[in-house]
């Protein structure tokens, strides 16, 4: 459940729906389902393998794994890259979760009924362009996962996402109910599954890709880091399949409720990251209910966030527990701080925000996945994959270790490619 909860945060509920806006639709949907299936399941079962077989920090995981394997030290990189894109992410990451717990507030206090775009538009760049609000809700949100991971994996996390899980599914089904009833639900329908594959492009495979790793959190150790907890007898593939599923439901049905409410007041869906601050608040305050409904969803959102921004934390405070004196709640508190500072950079310069999402979701992120990838399908003893996958059979085992060697390294590795070639000036 904590895994779940790593992996659906904005990544679902923000990210998703716009990118599917921008790229068009089914095509777009359907093209991401691909990359989940030959790049973000093969990874997340490879990481949380080597943190299961590690028992450690994402760090020591690795040096464990290099160790049995035979291979450089240098492979703890993986770890320490990891550790430090968590950091980087939670900078950024905990000021759009302040964005949200401003819209809460907002939200509940009726701010947004009977706006017009101009209105919503002004209300979303006031808060952007305002420090205090972003600086207050950015600590209280980095309060709030700091509060939960120093309490521990079993009485913070643990206790955390057995009561955060089951409210979020609750709330968006209510949510589905309710664009059901009130939105064009089968103008969304049509929307996210209808395919026209005349609206993807380059950049649209590129995107999905990288989505596919960000919204399951693969790639810089935070799933490592989990599945060093993971019980003895748990199946790593059952696990995965389970995340993966859920997260792709979660996903789905967030998109199909963002653009059933957008349709119906005639918005248009490909407006990008404004999507959920600008044109969604804006459907809610003409519609009935929509004080009450546009505070659950954002509660919604800001549910799913603090899920992951507590997973983003945990691989360097594992490393700094481990390795210094200051304890869990001092590791938790320094690496907390750290991410404040990153927050406030975000806040208070210019393009910092950008700069931080482009280099850890668009280089790390995929470079991280591309390591793991290579150092469990060619460096680990396979004696040591076996063994973690003991449930599955000859051919399951062979077709999952055939795509992680091949298929999952080309597939990033022509992100890479294209995305160079992209920035190139032709
Ligand atoms: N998976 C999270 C989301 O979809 C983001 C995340 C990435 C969390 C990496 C942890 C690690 O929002």
């Amino acid at each position: 459940m904590a895994a779940t909860g790593s992996a659906v945060g904005l990544g679902n509920i923000w990210k998703f729906p716009y990118i599917v806006g921008e790229n068009g639709g089914g095509a777009f949907v359907l093209l991401y389902l691909l990359c989940i299936a030959v790049v973000g399941l093969p990874v997340l079962m490879a990481e949380t393998l080597l943190g299961k077989n590690g028992r450690s920090n994402p760090v020591d995981a690795m040096l464990k794994a290099s160790r049995q394997s035979d291979v450089s030290r240098l492979w703890t990189g993986i770890g320490i890259m990891g550790a430090l894109a968590g950091v980087m992410i939670l900078s950024f990451y905990s000021v759009v979760g302040a964005w949200i717990l401003n819209y809460i507030m907002q939200a509940a206090e009726g701010h947004f009924t009977g706006k017009s775009s101009v209105e919503m538009v002004a209300i979303f760049s006031q808060l952007r362009g305002g420090q205090s609000q972003q600086l207050l809700w950015h600590s209280v949100f980095l309060l709030f996962a700091v509060a939960i991971v120093a309490a521990g994996i079993i009485r913070g996390v643990g206790r955390a996402v057995s009561t955060m899980m089951p409210m979020l599914a609750l709330l968006l089904l209510v949510l589905l109910g309710y664009s059901y009833i009130e939105g064009e639900f089968s103008q969304a329908l049509r929307f996210v599954f209808a395919a026209d594959f005349s609206k993807l492009s380059g950049t649209s495979v590129m995107m999905a890709l990288g989505h596919a790793m960000f919204t399951l959190s693969v790639g810089m150790g935070a799933i490592m880091a989990y599945g060093a907890y993971m019980p003895e007898k748990a199946s790593i593939t059952k696990t995965s399949l389970i995340i993966v599923l859920f997260d792709t439901l979660i996903s789905i049905v967030a998109a199909l409720v963002v653009f059933s409410l957008v349709f119906a007041n005639g918005l248009e869906p490909g407006q990008g990251p404004g999507l959920m601050f600008v044109s969604l608040p804006m459907a809610f305050g003409h519609m009935p209910g929509g004080v009450l409904f546009a505070t659950l969803f954002f509660v919604l959102v800001g549910i799913a966030a603090l899920s992951s921004a507590i997973s983003l934390l945990e691989p360097s405070v594992a490393w700094l527990d481990k390795h210094t004196p200051v304890g869990r709640v001092g590791a938790t508190c320094i690496i907390g701080l750290l991410a404040w500072l990153g927050g406030l950079a975000c806040i208070y310069i210019d393009n910092v925000f950008d700069y931080l999402d482009f280099i850890a979701s668009n280089i790390m992120l995929p470079l991280g996945a591309l390591l793991i990838a290579i150092f469990v399908g060619w460096k680990l003893k396979r004696k040591v994959a076996k063994t973690q996958l003991g449930d599955l059979n000859y051919y399951q085992f062979n077709l999952w270790y055939a795509v992680l060697r091949v298929f999952t390294p080309m597939g990033i590795l022509a992100i890479f490619i294209y995305g160079i070639w992209d920035a190139l000036p032709w």
